[in-house]
């Protein structure tokens, strides 16, 4: 197995990631959470800032068509980098968080009692506790595909029989799992759900900045994902959606911008996407977003894909070796995510003795509790790779793993 040389030609690219920490040199492992900005995303939102910066939409001025343009050129590189069949599909949200509460709302409020929504037990809360709302508001029940056995694969020959037997009308499912780095057969589980009349919704938070993202030959109804988890700014997502289930579906915030008209007793909205982006949008977001999808697409997203293989396959392998350790997620392919019990150690621990030695990881429940309590545990700590991280850094880890064990005993 070789190495990838993406770091060598691209970490310079990433001045935050030229620090120290403690007196060590950063090695920020905890990409799954979120990413670094390379210098062409920081430069593009600071030029947006200096030279271009009003209102979208609204005003005739200069600076007002400007903004306007670049925005509206934002929504069209998204449509692109996910071949989406128009731009028109593509809603800007807040993050994958809200791209979810939106479908399960507006979409969701079309549910009746005993309906089916449809779940694996690997979700991480975004795409759980809005669809228990939507159940909640609705009457419609939910079920789960379940998660078995540290590997945490879910058993897809299952879904089959499950939308026989069950009255399901939307299946919502991450595409690479945070806490177990799987990597869910998308295409294939909307080829079934398609056959049996379900609605689907892709959260693909860990997978838009990490491969080639497909919504055509994915084939799936909805997908969600954040810019901040792909080299853009924080508060600044997307939500593709079919045109016409957009259409079809009423605002779920409503004011300014969204509408065609208003008296006083109703108002007709536009069509989508700019009946679901009431208010004044995250412009600058969503040009840095455009800005950061360019940059991802220069560095190769299927050179970013074998580089999280590599890593997550190199990363596992040597956690196993550490007799202590607890590993999480499949034995074979993976994300460039691992997720991990070290002995007797609170995750929280880990992370914070890793953190002495200049080492970003994350420790917690990763917004999957229901998971990682039904695998018996309250915590795990994960390292998550990107391509500007170096096989030095992975040494690093599992050093600092080996010296936790000896200084906690
Ligand atoms: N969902 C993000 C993570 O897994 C925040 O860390």
């Amino acid at each position: 197995m070789t190495a990838p040389t993406l770091a060598e030609r691209f970490r310079e690219d990433f001045p935050i990631l030229d620090q120290t920490v403690h007196g060590k040199p950063l090695a920020y492992l905890d990409n799954a959470a979120s990413t670094q900005h390379p210098v062409e995303v920081i430069e593009e939102i600071s030029r947006y800032y200096r030279e271009s910066h009003a209102n979208v939409h609204r005003g005739l001025h200069a600076l007002s068509s400007r903004a306007t343009e670049l925005y509206e050129h934002a929504r069209q590189r998204v449509a692109a980098y996910l071949n989406s069949e128009s731009s028109e599909s593509i809603v800007f949200t807040r993050g994958t968080t809200e791209a979810i509460n939106l479908v399960a709302c507006a979409w969701g409020d079309r549910l009746k009692p005993d309906d089916g929504i449809l779940l694996t037990e690997m979700e991480h809360h975004a795409n759980l506790i809005p669809w228990q709302m939507a159940a909640r508001r609705t009457g419609a029940k939910l079920h789960f595909l379940a998660v078995n056995g540290d590997e945490g694969q879910v058993d897809w020959t299952r879904l089959e029989s499950v939308l026989e037997q069950q009255p399901i009308r939307i299946l919502a499912l991450t595409h690479i799992s945070n806490s177990l780095g799987c990597i869910n057969p998308v295409a294939e589980v909307c080829r079934i759900a398609r056959k049996h009349g379900v609605t689907t919704l892709i959260d693909a938070a860990q997978s838009a900045g990490h491969m080639p993202l497909d919504v055509q030959a994915i084939g799936c109804d909805f997908l969600a994902f954040s810019g901040h988890k792909c080299c853009g700014p924080t508060g600044i997502g997307v939500l593709y959606g079919r045109k016409e289930l957009l259409d079809q579906m009423p605002p779920y915030q409503t004011g300014g911008e969204m509408i065609v008209s208003v008296n006083f007793e109703g108002a007709e909205w536009k069509p989508a996407p700019h009946r679901f982006e009431a208010g004044t949008p995250h412009i600058a977001g969503a040009i840095g977003l455009g800005a950061a999808l360019d940059y991802l697409d220069s560095v190769g997203r299927k050179e970013i894909q074998e580089n999280d293989h590599y890593f997550g396959r190199q990363a596992a392998a040597r956690l196993r070796e550490i007799p202590e350790l607890r590993l999480l997620g499949p034995a074979g392919e993976r994300a460039g995510i691992v997720s991990f019990q070290l002995g007797k150690i609170h995750a929280h621990d880990v992370v914070a003795f890793a953190d002495q030695q200049g080492i970003a990881l994350r420790g917690g429940h990763h917004c999957n509790q229901p998971l990682i309590r039904k695998l018996g545990l309250i915590a795990t700590a994960r390292a998550s790779f990107y391509f500007y991280n170096t096989e030095t850094e992975l040494d690093r880890l599992v050093r600092v793993l080996h010296s936790a064990i000896a200084y906690f005993g």
